[in-house]
């Protein structure tokens, strides 16, 4: 443990030393449920502007943390600033979300990966000036979205709630499904090492569409991608500290966990926490897992749970998060309410 992991206990605890209470962050933090963020929202004119915008993104960033006493900022983008970057525009489209044109093979085959970090140069701009706000107790998550969930929006097009499109493209074309995956990787991992090397203490994977899959194809769309990024930013920054978040992937998180070698999981909040406790390791951390709609509905309907949460993992290294991303109802206070109860 270095000195600077004992100021930090959200990145400790990623590292697998157990804290007295479970640091806390809540995914997507910096969001449409501060009027705040509503206020910086307005001033950018689309929702990638404001990722691409360092001065907006490093406020936005901070603003959870300014509110609240939260363990660990989050940088302020978006998992398709990938595709993005890589030459598939991008947009965000009020009441729908993420809009992308459909891709041809064609496509696939001029993705530019050597453009990914000039196009991105913004926002590891972001994460600089983030890294310099922050006080050292505070940790600093980067993040990519992994290549499965990031291919079902390119293929896709938009968010789907079975992602059908992309896992009849993934058996209909192995092979061009193959080299958008190997592209991502790429991607993923020159993303990731520039993250760290710019001021970010851990990395997330954001798998959010892990769920839906065989056996057979979560082993080669979800671990083998996984895998190899993990891999990958570990051959240039060896004890570079990782979460996976494979959302839905129930029974199938054990062998994510091994072949991977994430340093802790992400837990969606369908997940039975005796059930996590038999099938990791007790030294493997965890991140979770209450459901969005709790801290929705706030008082003993939260509390409850939170504290069914933080017991049924107080054996092992917890990270205290919501299961899935904040939703825009959201009471500021019920997110204060929580936050005082998990700190005790
Ligand atoms: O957690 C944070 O505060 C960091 C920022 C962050 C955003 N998106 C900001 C955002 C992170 C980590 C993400 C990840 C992301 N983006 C995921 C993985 C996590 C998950 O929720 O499953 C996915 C699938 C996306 C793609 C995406 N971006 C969708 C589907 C949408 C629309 C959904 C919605 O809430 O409207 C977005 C837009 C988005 N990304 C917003 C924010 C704050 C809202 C857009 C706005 O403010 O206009």
């Amino acid at each position: 443990m270095t000195s600077v992991e004992q100021l930090k206990p959200m990145l400790a605890a990623v590292r697998g030393k157990q804290q007295k209470r479970p640091p806390i962050w809540i995914m997507r933090q910096a969001g449409r449920y501060l009027p705040e963020y509503r206020i910086i929202r307005l001033k950018a004119k689309g929702f990638l502007d404001l990722c691409y915008n360092p001065d907006l993104a490093t406020e936005v960033t901070l603003q959870p943390l300014k509110r609240f006493n939260l363990d660990a900022a989050i940088l302020f983008s978006d998992i398709l600033v990938i595709p993005d970057a890589l030459g598939q525009q991008v947009r965000f489209e009020e009441g729908i979300g993420p809009v992308l044109n459909p891709i041809s093979q064609d496509d696939i085959e001029k993705l530019d990966v050597d453009r990914v970090l000039g196009h991105l140069s913004c926002v590891l701009e972001t994460v600089g000036r983030v890294r310099e706000a922050l006080d050292d107790t505070k940790t600093l998550i980067g993040f990519c979205g992994s290549p499965w969930t990031v291919a079902t929006y390119m293929i896709g097009g938009r968010g789907s709630p079975d992602q059908a499109v992309t896992r009849l493209f993934a058996l209909q074309f192995p092979d061009v499904f193959d080299r958008l995956i190997d592209k991502l990787v790429e991607a993923s991992i020159c993303y990731l090492v520039a993250q760290l090397h710019a001021g970010a203490d851990v990395v997330q994977l954001f798998e959010s569409w892990a769920l839906n899959l065989d056996e057979d194809m979560f082993a080669k769309v979800v671990v083998e991608p996984n895998k190899r990024i993990v891999a990958g930013v570990r051959a240039q920054i060896s004890d570079a500290a990782i979460i996976g978040f494979p959302r839905g992937a129930g029974g199938l998180l054990s062998g994510y966990l091994k072949e991977t070698k994430v340093n802790a999981l992400g837990l969606d909040y369908a997940l039975p926490i005796d059930f996590a406790n038999k099938l990791f390791p007790s030294d493997i951390p965890v991140q979770g897992n209450l459901d969005p709609l709790r801290l929705v509905i706030g008082g003993d309907q939260m509390i409850a749970r939170a504290e069914k949460i933080i017991e049924g993992f107080s054996n092992r290294p917890h990270i205290f998060n919501l299961g899935h991303g904040i939703v825009p109802q959201t009471p500021v206070a019920h997110v204060e309410q929580l936050i005082r109860y998990v700190k005790g």
